[in-house]
């Protein structure tokens, strides 16, 4: 038995890939590798194609035969959000394709287990102290859409057996290894990271927000966290721990911390971890950015027992690149020494 992951060459996957494999689980990864990086997948076999390539059905259901896959985690996916307001149909194709030509192959090759990488996204901008699984899904982009049909192609996919959930994330940072980082300058903590490195001025994008301290506030989930919530979802949907299979009535949740930082809170968090106090420029508004998106979390620590429970130190610090840590001794440091 394995366990197919695709996106498992990703930043969230190869923390679930790390995971599988450090419990004994054979681990087939597919990956197109347009984000993602083969050293992140350890032993695991390493499939390289594109889940929306018009082949890929046969090529998937074949790979899951061959490695008689039993489970299916789903990361693989485009997921910048400005790039799907410019190029919706490609995000259409990866995502929604992707999905279809994965489900497709499940059918074919009777694997009936996925656990879906969904977004907050497909929440849009409610204006809600705390959002729960029951907030209303008014996504604002084409990325978040592509998830919430994504959610639907497996709701429909329930007629033919599949059991399936989808763990909407929020805000995901950290690293459990320093060569499982995340490297794409899409959220807060890396955007921060990769201005100090190239010597910039952090920037906030506003600080006139109706929030305590003017910035906007986000769920930050630690990547571990996230990660372990997949093998409890798995475990669930296998019948393992809980002794049951049977299909949940709920099958999608917020994986998120429930705790709001603000964007002045994690710059400030990520002051004592460099060892000198960061002074942000205040910049202008983001176009879109709502002043806050908070994940009610409780339902899936009630249904599948999972709480993230690591602090945002924990996730400032797992992600901060070794040369910018407090005490770090680079070459010309050492070269000074001698
Ligand atoms: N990072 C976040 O904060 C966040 C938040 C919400 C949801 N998500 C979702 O989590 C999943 C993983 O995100 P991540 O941050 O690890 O992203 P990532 O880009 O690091 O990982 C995605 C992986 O999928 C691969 N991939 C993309 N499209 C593919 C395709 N069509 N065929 C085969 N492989 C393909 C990429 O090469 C990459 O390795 C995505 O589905 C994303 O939408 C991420």
């Amino acid at each position: 038995m394995s366990v197919l992951v695709t996106g498992g060459a990703g930043y969230i996957g190869s923390h679930v890939v790390r995971l599988l494999q450090e419990r004994g689980e054979d681990v087939v990864v597919v990956d197109d590798l347009s984000n993602g990086k083969p050293e992140r997948v350890g032993n695991a076999v390493l499939e390289t194609f594109d889940l929306s390539d018009a082949d890929a059905t046969v090529k998937l259901g074949a790979l899951m035969l061959k490695h008689e896959v039993d489970a299916v985690i789903h990361f693989a996916a485009l997921k910048q959000i400005g790039e799907s307001m410019e190029r919706p149909l490609w995000y259409y194709k990866a995502n929604v394709e992707g999905m279809r030509h994965l489900i497709g192959a499940m059918q074919d090759a009777g694997v009936k287990t996925m656990v879906f990488s969904s977004s907050a996204g497909t929440y849009g901008q409610p204006d809600v102290d705390m959002i729960t699984e029951k907030t209303p899904c008014q996504p604002i982009n084409p990325y978040g859409q592509t998830k919430l049909i994504g959610e639907w192609m497996l709701d429909n996919a329930a007629r033919f057996g599949m059991n399936s959930i989808k763990l909407r994330y929020f805000n995901v940072a950290g690293a459990g290894a320093p060569e499982l980082r995340d490297t794409a300058m899409m959220n807060l903590v890396p955007i921060v990271y990769n201005r100090l490195l190239a010597g910039q001025d952090v920037v906030i994008n506003g600080d006139d927000y109706p929030t305590p301290d003017g910035t906007c506030v986000r769920d930050y989930v630690h990547v571990v966290d996230l990660a372990e919530a997949h093998l409890v979802a798995l475990d669930r949907l296998r019948g393992i721990r809980s002794g049951t299979a049977e299909p949940l009535a709920q099958t999608v949740f917020n994986a998120g911390n429930g705790i709001g930082y603000s964007v002045r809170e994690v710059i400030d968090a990520i002051s004592p971890v460099i060892g000198r106090t960061l002074d942000p420029v205040v910049g202008p508004r983001r176009e879109g950015d709502p002043p806050r998106l908070v994940a009610d979390a409780s339902a899936i620590t009630e249904v599948l027992g999972w709480k993230a429970s690591r602090t945002l130190e924990d996730m400032v610090r797992s992600a901060c690149p070794p040369e910018l840590l407090a005490g770090h001794r680079g070459e010309k440091d050492g070269d000074v020494e001698q």
